[in-house]
C-alpha cells in the first residue's frame, strides 16, 4: 500500500480541471441497467469507484468499457446479486436495486453496514421500493427483493436522503402509473441521473425541487448522443479550499459555480476572493482566514462533504470557528487527525469549536473516510514541513489523478509505499511518483 507525502508551505497557483462527478456518475453507469442497448457517457472519473461499479456491473451480465467514452452493454441482464465484496468497498452498490427490480423483478444485495461516517441504514430505499410493490426479505446479511410489474405510487421520505431518492427514482420509471416522492433529496447528482433518465425517455418533473413526479413507461432504450456526467463540485470545493490555506490563487476550470453557492459564500466570508466565469471559478485565499460559523445541510445548504475541508481552513482561522455537522452522526473523524497537526478542536455532539492557529504542523495522519482524506492533504498543503496521509485507497476512490492535479499547481507531493520512513525516500517521492493510471 501506498501513502502520499505533502511538503507543505508553499501557496497553490494556476488552473486546474474539475472531473466529472463521482456520486453522478455512480448512478447513471448504474442506472443504464434499466434501458437494455449499448450506452456511451462522456466526463466519468476514472476512479476506484468507477472501476468497481463497472465490475458489478460486469457481475449483472453487462459488459463495459472504460476510457474518454465509456461504453455499457446493457442488452442482457444475466445476473441479480451485489455480492458483499463488492458492495463493502462501495456502499453505492445498493443502487442496484431499483433498476434490477424494475427490469428484472428480482435483486440480491449485501446489506452494506456501517461505515466511518455513521450508521447509515437503507430504510428509506426498501421503503419506497416496497410502496411501489417490491417485497423484501433479508437471508444472511443480504437483502433479497422480488417484484412482478412495480405500480406508481406516493412515497415520503423521512429525510431527503440522495441515494434513497436515487433509488426510488430509477424503480418508478418503468413503474406502471405515476410516482410522486416527497421530500426528495435536490442535490444537482440527483438532477444530473433524472436528466440521463430523461434522456433514455423516462417522464420525469420537478427535479431540483423537493417534490418528483414520474410518469412510468414501458420502456427506455440508450440515449442517441453520449451523456456527459456533471463537473465534481465536491473536487471543485477541495482545489478552492487548497487555494484558501495556502494564500494561493486558484483557477478551477470546466465546472459550474451554481453547484457551489453554499461553499463559495463561505469562502468569501474566510476572507477569500472569488471570481466566477459560467464554467470557471477562481479562488483567491487570504494571508490569514477569518472565522466562521457553518452548519451543513441538505442540498442547497452547505454540502456535508465540504464540512473536513472548511475544517482545516478554521483550524489556520484568525479567531474561533464552529462548525455543526446535521447529516452524519460521525463526521468529525478527521479532527483527531488535525490535532496531532497542531490545531486546537473540541467535538461536543455533533458540534465542533475550532480555535484558529497561527499554522499547522506536518505530521503522519491517518484518512478515515473519502473527504476526510481530501483534507489531510490540504492541511498537508499549508502545514509546515512533511506531512504523510496513511490509508490513501480512500482518495483513490474518489479524486482523479489527485497527485498529478496538485503538482500542476506547484504543490510539493507524491506517492510512496506507506513502510517508507527515510526521509531521503520520503522526499524524493515530492518529485517523482506520479498517479497510477488506473487506480488500484
Ligand atoms: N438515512 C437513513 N435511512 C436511509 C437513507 C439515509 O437513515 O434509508 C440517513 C443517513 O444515515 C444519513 C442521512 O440519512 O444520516 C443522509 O444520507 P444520504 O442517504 O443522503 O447519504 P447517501 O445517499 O448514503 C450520498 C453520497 C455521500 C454524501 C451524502 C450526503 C453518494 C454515492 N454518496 O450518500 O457522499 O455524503 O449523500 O450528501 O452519492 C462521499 O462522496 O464522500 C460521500 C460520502
Amino acid at each position: 500500500m501506498e501513502k502520499i507525502v505533502v511538503e507543505g508551505g508553499h501557496p497553490l497557483h494556476g488552473t486546474v480541471r474539475a472531473s466529472g462527478a463521482k456520486n453522478a456518475a455512480l448512478p447513471i453507469l448504474i442506472a443504464t441497467l434499466l434501458a437494455p442497448g449499448e450506452h456511451r457517457l462522456t466526463n466519468v472519473p476514472e476512479l476506484a469507484d468507477t472501476l468497481s461499479t463497472l465490475s458489478l456491473m460486469g457481475r449483472v451480465g453487462c459488459p463495459s468499457l472504460m476510457g474518454p467514452v465509456v461504453r455499457l452493454d446493457t442488452t442482457r441482464i444475466a445476473f441479480h446479486e451485489a455480492p458483499y465484496d463488492v458492495v463493502r468497498k462501495m456502499r453505492a452498490s445498493v443502487l442496484v436495486l431499483g433498476p434490477l427490480l424494475a427490469r428484472h423483478g428480482e435483486a440480491k444485495v449485501s446489506l452494506p453496514g456501517g461505515c466511518a461516517i455513521g450508521v447509515r441504514p437503507i430504510d428509506q430505499h426498501l421503503k419506497g421500493l416496497e410502496a411501489l410493490g417490491a417485497r423484501f426479505t433479508l437471508e444472511n446479511g443480504y437483502v433479497h427483493g422480488t417484484a412482478g410489474k412495480l405500480r406508481g405510487a406516493e412515497i415520503q421520505l423521512d429525510m431527503p436522503t440522495v441515494t434513497g431518492t436515487e433509488n426510488i427514482l430509477m424503480a418508478a420509471v418503468l413503474a406502471d402509473g405515476t410516482s410522486v416522492i416527497h421530500n426528495a433529496a435536490r442535490e444537482p447528482e440527483v438532477v444530473d441521473l433524472g436528466r440521463f433518465l430523461q434522456s433514455l425517455g423516462a417522464r420525469i418533473e420537478g427535479l431540483g425541487t423537493s417534490t418528483l413526479t414520474i410518469e412510468g413507461v414501458a420502456r427506455l432504450a440508450p440515449g442517441e448522443r453520449p451523456y456527459a456526467i456533471l463537473p465534481d463540485r465536491i473536487e471543485t470545493g477541495t482545489w478552492l479550499t487548497a487555494a484558501a490555506v495556502t494564500g494561493g490563487d486558484v483557477t478551477v476550470t470546466d465546472t459550474d459555480p451554481e453547484l457551489l453557492r453554499a461553499v463559495l459564500a463561505k469562502l468569501v466570508e474566510t476572507g477569500c476572493e472569488i471570481t466566477t466565469t459560467p464554467t470557471t471559478i477562481r479562488c483567491k485565499g487570504p494571508d490569514r482566514p477569518k472565522a466562521f460559523r457553518l452548519r451543513t445541510d441538505p442540498h442547497p445548504g452547505f454540502p456535508t462533504d465540504m464540512q473536513a475541508q472548511l475544517m482545516v481552513v478554521a483550524t489556520l482561522a484568525d479567531g474561533t470557528s464552529t462548525i455543526t455537522e446535521t447529516i452524519f452522526e460521525n463526521r468529525f473523524m478527521h479532527a483527531a487527525e488535525l490535532l496531532r497537526m497542531g490545531a486546537r478542536i473540541e467535538a461536543s455532539g455533533n458540534t465542533a469549536t475550532i480555535v484558529g492557529q497561527p499554522r499547522l504542523q506536518g505530521s503522519p495522519v491517518m484518512a478515515s473516510d473519502l473527504r476526510a482524506s481530501a483534507a489531510l492533504v490540504v492541511a498537508g498543503l499549508a502545514a509546515q514541513g512533511l506531512t504523510e496521509v496513511l490509508r490513501i485507497y480512500h482518495l483513490d476512490r474518489g479524486y482523479e489523478q489527485l497527485v498529478t492535479k496538485l503538482r500542476g499547481l506547484g504543490a510539493r507531493i507524491g506517492r510512496v509505499a506507506d513502510d517508507a520512513h527515510d526521509p531521503a525516500v520520503l522526499r524524493g517521492a515530492l518529485d517523482a511518483s506520479p498517479d497510477p493510471t488506473v487506480p488500484a
